[in-house]
């Protein structure tokens, strides 16, 4: 028997970190041993405030926000340039991101008010289409791949527990969740399951939880807890571990392992966020790299 190569993994492993002060972005080592200031350029310091960000073309990209909702940005070398092509709706806050199709594209859904909040668009790296609503609402509803196929659940201002997935075709309900829930983090593992982390359970007063849920076969369940409640963090999944951003104090940063058939095996605390950086935007990246 082999042993567990875990630890060797998880050292190779860095995560950019770009917190919505700029200046105060940070490279994070998977093991939690290093913490490492990162030098990011953007035309303003508050340039990823409320930012949704996904991988288009292995290029990190940022979406809306509140510095301007409608602005799509690409970091090279280090530097955010803002694309010409922009967003078709005004996307503030509340809205995801998400790489579909194998990284070619991202879709970009929902919004802070009224029926954007169901919207959604599809951006290729040069042009944006909008493509299919959303039957309810979810503002900080999230968006995870569910059976390789978009997904969100909840919405932070309606607070309902409607969970829908997006086919070619549109649209569909998944199962609710059993919880009024939002601002959490959705997570797509290989084995076509969803994980749903931290996030506020409004139906019992917008409670911080500490639930890790899994949607597979249709069915929500409980298959553990984070070490510390938490609620409008970032997560990324990474050689089987979910790495968890969390933006309460003291913002710990908690890694979930997994083991080769995607079962949870453990859940560590590998340090804490330098503040409270909300919604932090998470890159996969190597252990030099901007700093
Ligand atoms: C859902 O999953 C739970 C926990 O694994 C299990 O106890 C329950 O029977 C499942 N329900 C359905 C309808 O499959
Ligand atoms: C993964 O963990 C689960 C439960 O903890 C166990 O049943 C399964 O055999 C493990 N898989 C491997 C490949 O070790
Ligand atoms: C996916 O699940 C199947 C069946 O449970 C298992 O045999 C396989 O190893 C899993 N694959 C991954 C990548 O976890």
């Amino acid at each position: 028997m082999a042993t567990c190569p875990c630890m060797e993994i998880e050292s190779d492993v860095f995560i950019l970190v770009i917190t919505y002060n700029v200046e105060a972005s940070y490279l994070q080592s998977g093991d939690g041993s290093s913490q490492i200031s990162a030098k990011i350029n953007a035309p303003e310091n508050n340039y990823a405030y409320y930012a949704a960000h996904a991988i288009v073309n292995g290029k990190l990209h940022i979406f809306g926000g509140t510095y301007d909702s409608k602005k799509i940005a690409r970091l090279d070398d280090c530097t955010f340039n803002e694309l010409t092509v922009r967003l078709n709706e005004e996307r503030r806050n509340g809205h995801s991101a998400l790489s579909i199709e194998n990284g070619k594209k991202a879709l970009i859904c929902f919004s802070y008010t009224g029926n954007i909040r169901k919207t959604c668009e599809i951006f290729d790296g040069s042009t944006t289409v909008s493509t299919f609503s959303a039957d309810s609402t979810h503002k900080f509803g999230g968006l995870g791949l569910y059976k390789n196929q978009p997904a969100s659940v909840g919405c932070r201002s309606v607070k309902h527990q409607k969970a829908e997935t997006l086919s070619a075709t549109g649209w569909t309900a998944l199962p609710n969740h059993p919880k009024r829930i939002s601002v959490h983090s959705l997570v797509g593992l290989e084995n076509q399951s969803m994980l749903l982390i931290g996030g506020r359970d409004y139906g019992n007063g917008g409670a911080d939880q500490s639930r890790i849920w899994q949607l597979k076969d249709e069915n929500w369940s409980k298959i553990g807890e984070l070490l510390q409640a938490d609620f409008y963090g970032s997560a990324i999944y990474i050689d089987r571990s979910v790495y968890y951003f969390g933006y309460r104090s003291p913002y710990a940063i908690q890694r979930l392992d997994f083991n080769e058939t995607e079962d949870l095996q453990n859940v560590a605390r590998i340090g804490n966020q330098p503040g409270g950086f909300f919604l932090p935007v998470l890159f996969h990246t190597v252990s030099d790299y901007c700093i």
